[in-house]
């Protein structure tokens, strides 16, 4: 079987356009790869964090993931910072990346930008980790949105470096595109749906029935925005309706509020069984630590051996 690899950074609760462009695709390609999901925790440390907020995100995110359709039993799901080959090789990678290239990073500029007083160095070798990440497990294919494609690339000329340094060990790295493309911001529909942009920018699944009709209700609908909800209504709503609405969308005839009533009735469709799991698996924190620590002991026993002829390669063994 082939294998894949993707991870998802703790800091805040999964909205519908991190399901739709990432989770949603993780799900479905869980039955036809061997598949390692993770929380990159150590990756949300390059953005200033409370520790204890840092704990709750970590957890939170793993119930969330859960609740929507990881399946630990055919997925290998566990957190970053748990398997210490990540940084290892990550410090490996880092002797070897040029700065030049790190600095080219699109998301090294934004973030940047972002926190102009928090420029650490974790945030210009972000890539190296995520390098480090993918190339542990040996995998070929990684589930990404188009943001992620610059870093994949880097992965690929860090391997390449390697291989032709220390011998081949590193396979080439694939990235496997969501078929959904960018969710807008309700609030703001030339701009993506997305934390930073606030929560009228987005429904997160946890959003409770009153916060979804709210946000809807005051979703814009200019030319945009109305083919933004269409959009969600495609994923979310039934096809037939969904047909019938782009016929009157096309004819000039379709009413906003039903556009918006029908997105509301889907979305809460949608959310009410994710909610219940979350509700479960938030009664039961032992069980969701459990799934974590049988991802970390699988994902450990390859890193390991992984690390260990990679060692070897370097000169460290
Ligand atoms: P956010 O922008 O809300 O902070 P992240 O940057 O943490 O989200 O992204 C987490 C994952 O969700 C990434 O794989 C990213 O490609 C995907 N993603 C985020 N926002 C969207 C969106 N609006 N549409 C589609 N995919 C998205
Ligand atoms: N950088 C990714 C993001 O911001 C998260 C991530 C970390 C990742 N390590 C990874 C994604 C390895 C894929 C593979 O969304």
């Amino acid at each position: 079987m082939k294998t894949l690899l993707s991870g998802i950074k703790p800091t805040g609760h999964i909205h519908i356009g991190n399901y739709l462009g990432t989770v949603k695709n993780w799900v479905e390609l869980q039955d036809k790869y061997a598949c390692y999901f993770f929380l990159a925790d150590l990756h949300a440390l390059t953005i200033k964090i409370d520790p204890k907020e840092l704990q709750k995100q970590s957890f939170d995110l793993a119930v969330d993931l859960l609740s929507l359709g990881i399946d630990p039993k055919k997925s290998i799901f566990f957190k970053q910072s748990d398997v210490v080959g990540h940084t290892e090789l990550a410090w490996i990678f880092n002797c070897l990346v040029p700065v030049s290239e790190l600095e080219r990073m699109t998301q090294f500029k934004d973030e940047s930008a972002k926190q102009p007083d928090n420029v650490n160095a974790g945030l210009l070798t972000y890539p190296a980790l995520q390098a480090a990440d993918i190339l542990l497990y040996l995998v070929e294919n990684v589930p990404v949105g188009q943001d992620q494609i610059q870093h994949l690339e880097l992965s690929r000329t860090i391997a390449r470096k390697f291989n032709k340094r220390y011998g081949k060990f590193f396979p080439e790295v694939k990235p496997v595109l969501s078929p959904t493309p960018k969710v807008m911001a309700l609030n703001n529909p030339i701009k993506k749906m997305s934390k930073s942009m606030g929560p009228a920018s987005y429904v997160a699944i946890r959003d409770d029935k009153e916060t979804v009709i709210k946000k809807i209700k005051k979703a814009i609908t200019d030319e945009q925005g109305v083919k933004n909800l269409l959009e969600l209504y495609s994923y979310f709503g039934n096809q037939k309706k969904y047909e019938a609405m782009f016929k009157d969308y096309k004819a000039g005839k379709l009413m906003n509020i039903k556009l918006k009533e029908e997105l509301t009735i889907s979305i809460l469709a949608f959310l009410e069984p994710v909610q219940k799991r979350i509700k479960d698996l938030e009664k039961n924190p032992g069980l969701v630590q459990k799934i974590l620590d049988d991802g970390t002991k699988r994902a450990q026993k390859i890193a390991q051996k992984n690390m260990s002829e990679i060692k070897k390669l370097v000169g460290l063994k």
